[in-house]
């Protein structure tokens, strides 16, 4: 089969695309003939050896998929013919495997590109607001990064919740998708004053900040939360990690809290079941589904891999495989 191969770290350009050998399902999963793959933000990081997680080369990147079941491991309880999606490693390929337990069956009424990218981004939002934030109705919540995958999917189920959001971004055209997506107001952070400008359009009254940009932007956005609010990190796209003077959380009682998508199941099992389980309805009947921003075939990996580092992305990216 054709895959997108990470022969040693480095940029995007450096990927291959070359024939290797088809996986072969193990007990409990299925191989899936994947029709779409999407991108997240650290696969650029993954090839590049920056993340986290090391994968040592040679690998190949990415790591949702959606796609159509072409076997099925011992006691997988998910038949051939059957239209998957969910998390895995080697996404940009033409065959990937998914644990059985783990993979979402497709509603009949939703195509593969927004079951593709539907997994991660959504479960990192809906997971830091219905879980860490317990945003509740009318709560102002305030989305840096807000056109980017994990931003406008946190706009999305803020907007489901009944949330009022605040959408943050760096151009115009970002802001303009979110305001179309629901938002109520909206902040350009490299034009406008953050702090001044959450506080003037909330009444004083941000009680949540989720924030998967990092950065300069990550301050002013603590400064403009009301008394007692909660400000969520989820993640540093801008290229560094902030750091707080702790005074601003003291002077006005705030909390800081983090949530890893990767540790929450483990360390919430019970709230992991009931988010999935919710966002599941969510998604099936239609009330929330990505915006898909731009479209690669698996040959233009690498560029589709570019548009996300150059900062370029409306919502999400994929790749359209098959
Ligand atoms: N906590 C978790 O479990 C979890 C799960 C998934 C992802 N993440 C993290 O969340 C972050 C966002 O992921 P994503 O998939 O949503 O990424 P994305 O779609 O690329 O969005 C990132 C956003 O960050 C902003 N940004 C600011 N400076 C940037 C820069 N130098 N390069 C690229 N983007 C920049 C951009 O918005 P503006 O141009 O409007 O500023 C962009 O829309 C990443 O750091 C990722 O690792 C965390």
């Amino acid at each position: 089969m054709r895959a997108v191969v990470c022969r040693s770290y480095g940029p995007p350009e450096n990927l291959v695309l070359d024939d290797v050998p088809e996986p072969v399902p193990a007990p409990g999963q299925i191989l899936v003939r994947v029709h779409t793959a999407a991108v997240n933000f650290p696969d650029v990081l993954f090839i590049e050896g920056k993340y986290q997680i090391k994968i040592p080369p040679p690998f190949i990147p990415g790591n949702e998929i959606a796609g159509e079941v072409i076997a099925a491991g011992e006691g997988a309880a998910i038949s051939p013919g059957q239209r998957v999606a969910g998390t895995t490693f080697g996404a940009f390929a033409e065959q990937a495997l998914l644990d059985a337990s783990q993979a979402m069956l497709i509603p009949d009424d939703a195509d593969f590109a927004s079951a593709a990218a539907f997994g991660v981004t959504y479960r990192t939002a809906y997971y830091a607001l219905r879980s860490t934030a317990a945003v509740a109705e009318g709560d102002w919540v305030v989305v840096l990064g807000a056109a980017g995958g994990v931003g406008l999917a946190a706009v999305d189920l803020a907007v489901a919740m009944k949330a009022r959001v605040l959408a943050a971004a760096s151009s115009p055209e970002k802001l303009e998708l979110c305001r179309r997506r629901g938002a109520e107001a909206t902040v350009d952070y490299d034009r406008e004053d953050l702090k001044t400008r959450i506080r003037e359009l909330t009444g004083d009254s941000a009680r949540v900040v989720l924030d998967p940009v990092g950065g300069q932007y990550s301050e002013p956005a603590l400064r403009g939360l009301a008394r007692g609010g909660m400000f969520v990190t989820l993640g540093y796209a801008a290229g560094t990690i902030p750091t707080i003077p702790l005074n601003l959380v003291l002077l006005k009682d705030l909390y800081v809290r983090g949530m890893e998508i990767r540790t929450f199941a483990s360390d919430y099992p019970d709230e992991a079941v009931r988010d999935d389980a919710e966002l599941a309805r969510l998604f099936a009947g239609g009330t929330v589904r990505p915006y898909i921003g731009a479209r690669f075939p698996l040959s233009e990996t690498a560029a589709a891999l570019r548009h996300v580092a150059e900062r370029k992305v409306l919502g999400k990216v994929v790749i359209d495989v098959a």
